[in-house]
Formats: C-alpha cells, structure tokens, sequence
C-alpha cells in the first residue's frame, strides 16, 4: 500500500484550475520530484497534501486512511511535515530556541528536544551562529534552520516546497547532503525545485506538472528528455505568467 495516495485532487480558484485531477502515489522511503513551471500547481497540491488548503474534489491518504479535513495541525500529528517556499522561522528567536521551541510544539520532552537540536545544528553547520537571532541569519541560513526545524522528530514524509532556491551554493550542498542521508535511511520526501541538477541527482522519480495536471511521471531522466515537459519548460504555456525565483 502507498504511504500517500492522492487521487482525482481538484482546487480551482475562481476560473483557475490551479491543480486540475492529479493522482500520484508516494510509497515508503520515496524521494519524489515535483518539477513543472511557475504557476503549474506544485504549491497548490502540496498545500493540500498538508491540510493547508482544503481540495475542491478528490481524496487524500497516509496509509491508507483518509486524512481529509484534518488541518494543518491534524496533518502535522499524522507525521506529514511541510517546509514552506518562503521560509518560516521565528526571527527575534535565536536558531537554537527555533529548533526548541518546534521540537516542544511537536510534543517532544524538553531533554529529547536539547540534544535533537545540538545534532540537528551540529548537522546542519549552524552550530556557530546557534545564538544569533534567526532574523540576523543569512537566507541560506534561514533555509537550513527552517529544514532543521522540520527534523526535530522524524516525520512520516517531509514536503518540501524551493528549500534550495536562493540559498548559497555552499548551504545548498549541505541540504542536499542532508535529504539524501535521510533518505538512504528512509525518510520519505516530496520535493519541489527549479533546480533541475539537483533533482536529478536526488530524486530517482519524479511528477512533472502543467496547467494543474500530471504532464509526466516516471523516472526522472526520462521524464526531462519527454518533450511535452521540455515543451512546458521552454514556454509553452501561456495560461499562466510565468516569473523567475
Ligand atoms: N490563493 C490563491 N488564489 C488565487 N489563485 C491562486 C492562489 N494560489 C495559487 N493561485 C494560482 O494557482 C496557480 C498555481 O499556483 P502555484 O503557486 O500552485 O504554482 P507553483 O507551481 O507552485 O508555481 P511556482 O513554481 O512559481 O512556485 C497559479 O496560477 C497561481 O496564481
Ligand atoms: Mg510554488
């Protein structure tokens, strides 16, 4: 059985079918792309995969039971784990308090919290600016608290929506090295990204997105060669404007 199954989701703004039927399934241990063009639906569909945003139609499944009209809350204790494309941290809190204070939120004891927290850091190279405000961090920074801050406990699958996008190449290199640690220990992710190479490099299987629909799914290689996808790339949707992250 799939570890998450999403079936005929629908969520139309007004006119606009931002995320149009997709179905995907996501099995245990995957590490899934989610690639396709500004506005295709990427943010939509996981908004809706983290009880952010309620579907039109279609249903959603964490092991083979329905999760629909949780909430984000709801989401959250079933162990689906979401890192936003703008990041979210608390920025008059030191990083170190920001890794407390979720590991706590996500009902860890205080002792569990402290120690997840010095590894996560220790992991993430943010160890030396553990005291500093989070708003005084570097973007990149920012990015790698947020992600640590998604870590404290170890969730059933992590969404992540652009971690890489603006963040030093350096920092870029230490979360991708990251995902990829979980991963070959079995955390599940869905991954967002414009960043083609790193998606290549991560995710064995990826869905690509059009106009709220499944353009493509399959192997990774083979679905950047397909040339609807290089077609939607290369603008071939007009539905939507297109703008650069
Ligand atoms: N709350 C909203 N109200 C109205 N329209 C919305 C809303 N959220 C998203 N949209 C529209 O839905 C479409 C899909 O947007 P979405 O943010 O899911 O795309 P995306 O694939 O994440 O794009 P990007 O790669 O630029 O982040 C876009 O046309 C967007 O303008
Ligand atoms: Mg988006």
């Amino acid at each position: 059985m799939a570890l998450l199954a999403v079936n005929d989701l629908k969520k139309y703004f007004g006119g606009l079918h931002a995320v149009d039927g997709v179905s995907v399934q996501v099995q245990e241990g995957d590490l899934v792309g989610l690639i396709g063009p500004n506005g295709s639906g990427k943010t939509t569909l996981l908004n809706m995969l983290s009880g952010h945003l309620h579907p039109d139609s279609g249903n959603i499944t964490l092991d083979g039971r329905d999760v629909l009209g949780l909430g984000p809350a709801g989401f959250t204790r079933r162990g689906i784990l979401r890192m936003f494309q703008l990041t979210r941290v608390f920025n008059r809190m030191c990083a170190f308090d920001n890794l407390i204070a979720c590991g706590l939120a996500l009902g860890m004891k205080e002792h569990a919290a402290y120690e997840r927290a010095g590894q996560l850091l220790d992991e993430l190279e943010l160890t030396r600016v553990m005291y500093l405000d989070a708003g005084q961090l570097s973007g990149g920074q920012r990015k790698l608290l947020e992600f640590g801050c998604c870590f404290m406990t170890t969730p059933r699958i992590a969404l992540l929506d652009e971690p890489f996008a603006a963040v030093h190449p350096v920092m870029r290199k230490t979360m991708s090295a990251f995902v990829r640690r979980r991963n070959e220990a079995g955390q599940t992710f869905v991954l967002v990204s414009h960043d083609m190479q790193t998606i290549v490099d991560l995710c064995p299987r990826s869905v690509c997105l059009n106009a709220g629909k499944v353009l493509a799914a399959g192997e990774t290689k083979q679905i950047l060669q397909s040339p609807a996808v290089i077609e939607a790339y290369l603008g071939g949707d007009t539905t939507h404007e297109a703008h650069h992250d």
